[in-house]
């Protein structure tokens, strides 16, 4: 057995009115937070996460992740054997993604609202962080984290990459630079590389 990094509580709170959470919780669901737990140290990671946030970072969840996108539009992009794909999450959808399938989300509507779910993750079990080159699809960097927080865990864990260099970003296999925080540039050269991201 594993002990889980969050004991669960030993008792159940009352029931919260969900749309009144969102209303008591509107300046953290927007930058430059942009998401907030709902029940800390809870075994589920129940979050609601805001837009607008556009990255670069590709997300390795040991387990599934649930996302109902129940206000405004997001995606997500794939990345898959040296090939991307786009996952619309419109207005109302639900959707299951499998352990392990490599994420990004893209939020770039202002007052978008997404429920996400997560499994806390027990000790041992990593989750990853990855960067792939725009221009031809090859891993430049990855980062492996024994996520404890969410909060705190992923600046740390996203400015071991984004603080370096650009000679420490170069594509492996066709010397691109990885243009690290400027998602914009990035994201520019993805659609122009793999049309099928394209929105
Ligand atoms: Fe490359």
């Amino acid at each position: 057995m594993t002990e889980p990094t969050h004991p669960a509580p030993d008792h159940y709170s009352a029931p919260l009115n969900f749309n009144n959470w969102v209303a008591d919780h509107a300046d953290r669901l927007k930058p430059p937070v942009g998401n907030q737990q709902i029940w800390p140290k809870s075994d589920l990671i129940c979050t609601v996460v805001g837009g607008p946030n556009q990255r670069t970072d590709f997300h390795v969840d040991p387990y599934e992740e649930y996302f109902h996108q129940f206000k405004g539009n997001a995606s997500l992009l794939i990345a898959d054997r040296g090939q991307f794909e786009r996952i619309h999450l419109k207005e109302g959808d639900v959707f299951l993604l499998p352990a392990m399938v490599r994420h990004s989300p893209q939020r770039p509507e202002h007052g978008s609202l997404c429920t996400v779910i997560e499994r806390s993750r027990p000790k041992g079990v990593i989750d990853g962080f990855e960067w792939y080159c725009a221009h031809c699809g090859t891993m430049v960097a990855k980062r492996e984290v024994q996520l404890e927080s969410i909060v705190e865990d992923l600046p740390v864990a996203f400015a071991s990459f984004y603080d370096t260099p650009d000679d420490q970003r170069v594509c492996p296999s066709c010397t691109t630079v990885h243009s690290g925080r400027n998602w914009q540039a990035w994201h520019t050269m993805l659609a122009d590389r793999f049309p099928q991201t394209q929105f």
